[in-house]
């Protein structure tokens, strides 16, 4: 066998193949919804798709679960009750409300209910029913669905340990 049969046939077929097998997979690393858990649709632009975290995931199961029937206007069973209260609560996706709550308060009020955070009784309590986890997953979901959307405080989080 020639030198030159040698290179045609085997040498350089071997570095097509070899070659080949380094191609990188054609995704872009900065398309967010790739991670996503589910996607939740922007409360004032149908259009626009919020990506969720494993976290806020749970969080949207916690909220249809429990929170839906007051803190929307629709749940996916049909008409929910906001309407009816007296205080009417907050939408979840409501920015201007929460956004100005920290996070220890958003959590005390849904641990301890609202008559213990000088708010309405008719925020019952549930540090009964949820575990924290689950009261910090249905957190990260209203802050991750807030509009305007939530930006995390720039001061450090309290140092008191939390019980
Ligand atoms: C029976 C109706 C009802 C249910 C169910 C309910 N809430 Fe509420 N919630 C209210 C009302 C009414 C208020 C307003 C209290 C006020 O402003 O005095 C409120 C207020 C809040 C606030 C505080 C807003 C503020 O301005 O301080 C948070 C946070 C909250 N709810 C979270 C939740 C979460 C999370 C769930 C589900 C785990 C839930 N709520 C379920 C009625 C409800």
């Amino acid at each position: 066998m020639k030198w030159r049969d040698l290179i045609l046939f085997l040498i350089l077929p071997a570095l097509i193949i070899l070659s080949s097998c380094q191609r990188k997979l054609a995704v872009s690393p900065a398309n967010r919804f790739l991670n996503a858990y589910d996607v939740e649709q922007n409360a004032n632009d149908p259009q626009r798709l919020i990506p969720l975290s494993y976290q806020q995931a749970q969080g949207k199961r916690v909220f249809n679960n429990n929170c839906v029937w007051c803190h929307a206007d629709a749940t996916p069973a049909g008409p929910s009750n906001r309407s009816n209260l007296t205080p009417t609560p907050p939408l979840f996706t409501d920015g201007e409300t929460f956004n100005l709550l920290s996070d220890d308060f958003m959590r005390n009020t849904i641990t301890l209910g609202g008559s213990a955070m000088g708010k309405s009784a008719i925020m019952p309590p549930w540090g009964q029913t949820l575990t924290q986890d689950e009261i910090r997953a249905v957190l990260a979901y209203a802050r991750a669905v807030a509009q305007p959307p939530y930006k995390a405080s720039a001061r450090p989080a309290s140092q008191y340990p939390e019980k």
